[in-house]
């Protein structure tokens, strides 16, 4: 199997876990893509679901399969949060962002009742730093902003859209990719030096926000942890 074909299955499994009348926090990215394939499928088989989205490109996806997306401030709760990730250790931290949608995401997140991950087995790692960390930060004063964190030790280049443009994100805020020279032994102390700075507003690390693992491996295997 290949790295598209394990994403798919993975998403395919973790379809199983959506109920009837729930209300289901939809992440980003290419796993979740396929994870809304999914629930799209379901859906015309019956299932009763309304999603909130964490991106543009999940809920014109969701909502062009037939599955009415509401915005956050009229969902009563979230039920089941799922999303992919970039990086995952083993006390289920996690590196996200690499779509640029780490706010929204976050904020789902932390509003759902329940929450699972969906990586293939590229994304588990034993410590976190190796894939960059996305930091979403406010455009005014940016350089200064990425100074402040490449002074902590750090290297940072701003996200961009093509040679000339800025990536700018859907909240119209930049992205600095920030490559770290060391794999990270204290991701939690990072996160908060990071945060620390005025401009920014939040890191990819993700920490207590997988309550469920789903990882596909090759051969079809698929573990829960
Ligand atoms: C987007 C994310 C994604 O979940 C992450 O980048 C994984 O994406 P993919 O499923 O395409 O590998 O955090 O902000």
């Amino acid at each position: 199997m290949n790295k598209e074909e394990i994403k798919k299955d993975v998403a395919k499994y973790a379809v199983d876990f959506v109920q009837n009348k729930m209300i289901i926090g939809l992440g980003s990215g290419s796993t979740m893509g396929y994870f809304i394939e999914g629930l799209v499928e379901r859906k015309k088989r019956g299932l009763e679901i309304k999603a909130v989205a964490s991106s543009d490109l999940s809920w014109n996806l969701a909502e062009s399969g037939g599955i009415e997306v509401i915005d956050i401030n009229d969902a009563p709760r979230i039920d089941l949060m799922v999303d992919g990730a970039d990086e995952i250790d083993p006390q289920k931290r996690m590196i996200k962002g690499g779509g640029a949608a780490l706010l929204k995401e976050k904020i789902l997140a932390t509003s759902s009742d329940k929450r699972i991950i969906i990586v293939d087995e590229t994304k588990v790692v034993t410590k976190l730093g190796h894939f960059p960390l996305a930091v979403e930060i406010v455009i005014y004063g940016a350089a200064a902003t990425k100074g402040k964190i490449d002074s902590l030790g750090h290297k940072s280049k701003f996200r961009m859209l093509n040679e000339k443009d800025f990536f700018i994100t859907e909240n119209g805020n930049l992205i600095l990719d920030v490559f770290f020279t060391s794999l990270r032994d204290y991701p939690e102390k990072d996160h908060i030096a990071i945060l620390d700075i005025p401009g920014v507003i939040e890191t990819g690390f993700f920490f207590g926000l997988a309550d469920k693992v789903i990882v596909g491996k090759r051969k079809g295997i698929i573990e829960e942890i």
